[in-house]
């Protein structure tokens, strides 16, 4: 008897202690931060925040994500200690082809996997949104889609960067009149703080909200949607909306230095990549060497990593990705063997994948930790910046162009410069490979809650931000440091400006790096953290952009 009510004695002391202070949602709009804090206030978890939090970015920051695109939303549940990641990434269309974006020389048609609707993969959100909260949450659907719609539908005032987005990419929206009638009323985009309406992307959201994702893949709207798409010249049909199905995936797990590591499994690439560029990390006593060799170190780890992924990864259900071998440890041991201190290895010179172009875009990160304790980290996107730029008519919802990940001609490079080839070709019901990397980290000293955009940058960023928590940084200093990558192709190192101090650039250039400074700052990354001894939490956004970091 006297075991028994110790054991409970101990087990009430240690629950306490497991429970943060406060709650937290970092994103990357306040508006959007706000209605996770809303549906908190309401009584929601951090799942039904999630559900929040996502569906609102995707109105107010149209060019990251929205209904027409897909995402990935790694959970951890407090009271069983449960752990999913919930995969809402697109598919291709059963109508898609290995060789669909080349012409008949076999060569690449330009701009077609990247504008217009035959760019675009079936959407994933939708069906995403529903899961996290009808699986996970304890609030009803319509009850967390409340903010979203009411931005759609009231409106928000236009921001700086909504405005700039659609002038630099005017040109994504040659195919879609209606998609220019929204986002150019009168042919110019709409004057910063100015209220920005989308009326029928709000009669979308509130279709969802009453009849869950059957309104959006099923009946009238997806009707509209598959007119929309086939009127552009795209391929999608009614089958392969009501076909589409969120994949539950087991998170990779991995330790480093006393820390252990939840990440996002294939068809993203970013854990396994992270997890292998930590496992050769680990064969150098970093503390001990000097900040040109530390560099080298983390670049060589970057390119040997990255050829990997241009190699072995995709969807999983397509081909077989080795995840056991590429991130075991012994793996790692090997690929350190072909390192040496004293030079740059040419990524010529590692076992070739063909390839190498430039590009820039977009997609949205957020954090969420509720105060029992539960986790979200949430990335998601329509690819590049307002994907395919196309609307079908009367729905509201501006499609992906997420094709455009799949490795469309051997070594071809993608928007993001990545290259790939058989693991990650284009097939019926396929997820084309990505980068977001949704991750959660947790020691004795807490949890971190990361994750950013960036292409094939949010890989690198996630490392050295989880590396930055692990010397002891918090929320604001994790954000904020500048960072540097290196993909193995283009076999280059490219750094923000003031990531890479002048006798760092000459130290790697000696050693036969070549590098070019980036002329815009990388990623908008989102963390928030919860410290374990105090139950202090902490929620900061990137100060590169504007989001809000809120504590509830
Ligand atoms: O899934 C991927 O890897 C890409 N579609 C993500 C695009 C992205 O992060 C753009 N951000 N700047």
């Amino acid at each position: 008897m006297r075991s028994i009510v110790f054991s409970l004695l101990v087990f009430a002391t240690a629950a306490q202690a497991e429970t943060p202070r406060q709650a937290a949602v970092a994103s990357a709009h306040p508006l959007a931060t706000a209605a996770g804090i809303e549906i908190l206030d309401a009584g929601g978890n951090a799942f039904d925040a999630a559900v929040a939090v996502s569906a609102a970015l995707g109105v107010v920051e149209p060019y990251g994500s929205g209904l027409g695109g897909g995402g990935f939303y790694l959970l951890r549940r407090a009271e069983d200690g449960l752990e999913v990641m919930v995969d809402g990434r697109e598919v291709a269309p059963a109508a898609a082809t290995r060789d669909m974006y080349l012409d008949e020389d076999g060569e690449p048609r330009r701009g077609a996997s990247l504008m217009g609707p035959l760019a675009a993969g079936i959407p994933g959100a939708p069906k995403a949104l529903e899961h996290l909260s009808s699986r996970y949450g304890r609030l009803p659907l319509a009850r967390s889609l409340a903010p979203a719609i009411r931005y759609a539908e009231e409106g928000f005032p236009a921001h700086q960067r909504m405005v700039l987005s659609l002038n630099f990419t005017r040109r994504v929206f040659g195919t879609s009149e209606e998609a220019r009638s929204i986002f150019f009323p009168g042919g110019e985009p709409p004057e910063v703080g100015t209220l920005f309406r989308q009326p029928d992307l709000a009669r979308t959201l509130r279709t969802i909200a009453a009849k869950g994702s059957a309104g959006f893949y099923h009946g009238e709207l997806a009707e509209r949607l598959v007119a929309g798409v086939q009127s552009g010249g795209g391929i999608w049909t009614l089958d392969d909306l009501a076909g589409y199905v969120v994949k539950e995936r087991a998170p990779l797990v991995a330790h480093y230095r006393g820390a252990r590591l939840l990440t996002a499994p294939p068809p993203s690439s970013g854990g396994v990549a992270i997890i292998n560029m930590l496992n050769m990390l680990n064969k150098f006593d970093l503390d001990n060497l000097d900040s040109v060799e530390r560099h080298h170190v983390m670049v060589e780890v970057m390119r040997r990593a990255f050829r990997d992924r241009a190699e072995f990864l995709g969807d999983p259900d397509f081909f077989p990705v080795p995840v056991d071998r590429l991130t075991h440890p012994f793996y790692a041991s090997g690929q350190v063997m072909s390192m040496r201190m004293d030079r740059a290895t040419p990524s010529a010179g590692l076992p070739g994948v063909e390839g190498a172009t430039s590009g820039g875009a977009q997609t949205t990160h957020f954090s969420v930790l509720d105060s029992e304790g539960n986790a979200v980290a949430g990335t998601q996107t329509l690819n590049t910046y307002f994907g395919a730029g196309f609307v079908p008519a009367g729905t509201g919802v501006l499609l992906n162009n997420e094709m455009d990940d799949f490795s469309i001609k051997q070594g071809v490079p993608n928007a993001y410069q990545l290259v790939g080839g058989q693991a990650n070709e284009i097939a019926p019901g396929k997820r084309m490979l990505s980068s977001m990397t949704p991750t959660i980290m947790t020691s004795d000293r807490g949890m971190v809650i990361l994750g950013t955009p960036g292409g094939s940058r949010i890989i690198s960023m996630v490392l050295q931000g989880t590396l930055a928590w692990l010397d002891g940084a918090d929320a604001e200093a994790i954000v904020s440091q500048p960072r540097f990558h290196h993909q193995y192709l283009p076999d280059r190192i490219t750094y923000e400006k003031g990531a890479l101090p002048e006798s760092v650039v000459s130290g790697l250039q000696a050693l036969g790096h070549e590098l070019s400074e980036a002329r815009r700052t990388y990623g908008n990354m989102q963390v928030v953290t919860w410290d374990y001894a105090s139950g202090e939490v902490e929620a900061a956004s990137d100060p590169r952009a504007a989001g809000g970091a809120r504590i509830y």
